[in-house]
């Protein structure tokens, strides 16, 4: 037997490589500040499990391939009210955001074409790029400018004839950059130009402490070439319930997108039941999650960038930090940490960036940091962070990177 090429050259994640270490560390007694994970840890509004609890029918059917009307209904009140024009015919329930981008990429590249994305960007674009075929073509953005966006130009160079889309991601993950307005019309101007889709990933849409923030859908000159992939996963906390969107203004566009929505005939009945619950969740809950985040955000850039050697710039959104640490290599300096080290019998656990990165070598200095602990507890790692990268680079180490 023999498998495909598809999967066998699909990449490894750099950060699962380290979850037995983190494993062998807990059950050796220490206690891991899990800084590496981007998964929110406010809790899910209540109204999401009653409205599962509200589940009534003797039978679990398929529902609608596109998904409940009611869920796509409530989706579309939101974006109105966000000043995002969306109707019900011109969005998709889909299973994640993950299932979106399947579903984006697969609609716009056929095997062999590319797809441009600003780098670093969320690993999932890479495996799913790599298992249909497609060449992402990274263009590099980085720490010094807070990952903000380079020229035109930049963009344009690596423009060539299988050119399919624009893939980008705002507020970033694994960046927490916002884009600004001029950004957003460079791009705008530059899909329009070379006649590009645009595949906006705004997962992180209600995380924003800093700035003006836009949807590309808010461009209406881009309405018939933006898919917006969207998620319940982080705006309620709600990365168990699998259920994202997919919306397209453009009706030649939407009509591919229900064919493939057919293909997996349907996304779970009951969650999509609890995300129509979420409906009631009040403005105060996105209101008291920005503000947490914010203070979250600010204690660790402060804890950081008292760390001698660490060098980052202060996010406007989502809730990560790229950070580079004064080290060559933070993938064996995470492992060490879980594996060699510990203060008062804790240790923490950091996602190396490398595997944010395309571009051989870039990021090997750098680690995403995810602020999604309580704010006690994100000092108590920085802390560690801090002794364990004195530590290291006294007494295990070669060269060490100073900036
Ligand atoms: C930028 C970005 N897009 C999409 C996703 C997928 O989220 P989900 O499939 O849980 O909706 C994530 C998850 O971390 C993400 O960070």
């Amino acid at each position: 037997m023999k498998l495909s090429q598809r999967v066998l050259t699909m990449p490894e994640s750099s950060i699962r490589k380290l979850t037995p270490l983190a494993d062998e560390a807990k059950k050796a007694g220490r206690r891991i500040y899990h800084l590496n994970i981007g998964q929110p840890d406010l809790p899910t509004p209540k109204s999401f499990f009653a409205g599962i609890n509200n589940f009534r029918e003797e039978v679990l059917s398929y529902c609608p391939s596109p998904g409940l009307p009611k869920l796509l209904e409530v989706f579309s009140a939101y974006y109105q009210h966000r000043g995002i024009p969306l109707t019900p015919r011109e969005l998709l329930v889909t299973n994640g955001g993950s299932e979106a981008l399947l579903f984006s990429f697969m609609a716009v590249c056929d095997h062999g074409d590319e797809i441009l994305v600003p780098e670093p960007f969320y690993t999932s674009y890479s495996l799913t790029a790599s298992a249909l075929g497609i060449k992402l073509c990274p263009v590099p953005t980085f720490v010094e400018d807070g990952f903000h966006l380079p020229e035109r130009g930049e963009f344009v160079k690596r423009i060539t004839p299988r050119t399919r889309a624009l893939l980008v991601t705002n507020p970033g993950n694994p960046t927490g950059t916002v884009y600004t307005q001029e950004e957003m019309k460079m791009l705008a101007g530059l899909v329009q130009d070379f006649d590009l889709f645009l595949i906006a990933d705004e997962v992180y849409r209600e995380f924003v402490y800093e700035g003006e923030y836009k949807s590309f859908l808010e461009f209406p000159s881009l309405w018939e070439r933006v898919l917006l992939v969207d998620s319940i996963s982080k705006r309620f906390s709600a990365c168990g319930a699998r259920i994202g969107s997919l919306a397209c203004k453009n009706p030649k566009v939407m009509r591919q997108l229900y064919k493939l929505a057919e293909t997996r005939l349907a996304v779970a009945m009951v969650e999509q039941m609890g995300a129509i619950a979420l409906a009631e969740t009040p403005a105060e809950y996105f209101r008291e999650a920005n503000l947490e985040y914010k203070r979250r955000r600010d204690v660790s850039i402060a804890k950081l960038q008292s760390i001698p050697g660490v060098y980052c710039r202060r996010p406007e959104g989502a809730f990560y930090i790229l950070a580079r640490l004064p080290v060559v290599d933070a993938e064996e300096f995470a492992a060490w940490l879980l594996r060699d080290f510990n203060l008062d019998g804790a240790s923490v656990m950091l996602a190396p960036a490398n595997g944010f990165y395309l571009t051989p070598e870039r990021g090997r200095d750098e680690v995403r940091i995810a602020y999604v602990l309580r704010e006690e507890d994100l000092a108590n790692a920085f802390t560690i962070l801090g002794e364990g990268l004195r530590v290291y680079n006294s007494t295990v180490a070669s060269p060490v990177v100073s900036s």
